[in-house]
């Protein structure tokens, strides 16, 4: 803590370690765009309502743009340059190329990162909103199209490319499931 208003933070950003200083009011987006150069999260809304700064902290999926940054000191980010490190597309980046999952590609940096963690939800079992058997003993809900559409709802697309969208996600759950 440097003083009353601002904070000293670490951020570790797609495996790199950040030492900030920080308004206490900053946003985890403007740190990460402004002061990390990561330009992966896009600031749509600025409010909480697009998804289009969707990022990963410690893996699970965050808006950006409410999240402060000194909440996320000491804590992993994964942006959506995170999803290719060495140059090699996330399967789901394959997936949203070969079946035109995006358009103007505003949300798309968003819609990856929530999809990744979507899909670890959906492996660890977690249920949705439109899961009909949410009891305990139930087997893991099937990942079908509405499932998909509900679990990216905070993810909004101006270009209406959701079909696409549900596609690609629909298609790199079932290579994963080929490929074990
Ligand atoms: S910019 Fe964060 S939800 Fe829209
Ligand atoms: S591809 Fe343009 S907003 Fe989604």
């Amino acid at each position: 803590m440097t003083d009353g208003t601002r904070s000293e933070i670490l951020l570790r950003v797609n495996g790199l370690t950040h030492r900030l200083d920080v308004d206490n009011r900053r946003t985890l987006l403007d740190a990460l765009r402004e002061d990390t150069g990561r330009t992966g999260p896009k600031k749509g809304c600025d409010r909480g309502q697009c998804g289009a700064c969707t990022v990963l902290l410690d893996d699970r999926r965050v808006v950006s743009c409410l999240t402060l940054a000194v909440a996320a000191d000491g804590s992993d980010v994964t942006t959506v340059e995170g999803l290719a490190p060495d140059g090699e597309l996330h399967p789901l980046q394959q997936a949203f190329v070969q079946l035109d999952g995006f358009q103007c590609g505003y949300c798309t940096p968003g819609q990856l990162c929530s999809a990744v963690a979507m899909l670890a939800e959906h492996a660890a079992g977690w249920p949705s909103a439109v899961t009909t058997d949410v009891s305990p003993e139930r087997p893991a809900p099937e990942l079908d199209a509405v499932e998909v559409r509900e679990r990216l709802s905070g993810n909004l697309c101006r270009c209406g490319a959701y079909p696409s969208i549900v596609r690609a996600v629909l298609e790199t759950a079932a290579r994963a499931e080929v490929t074990g």
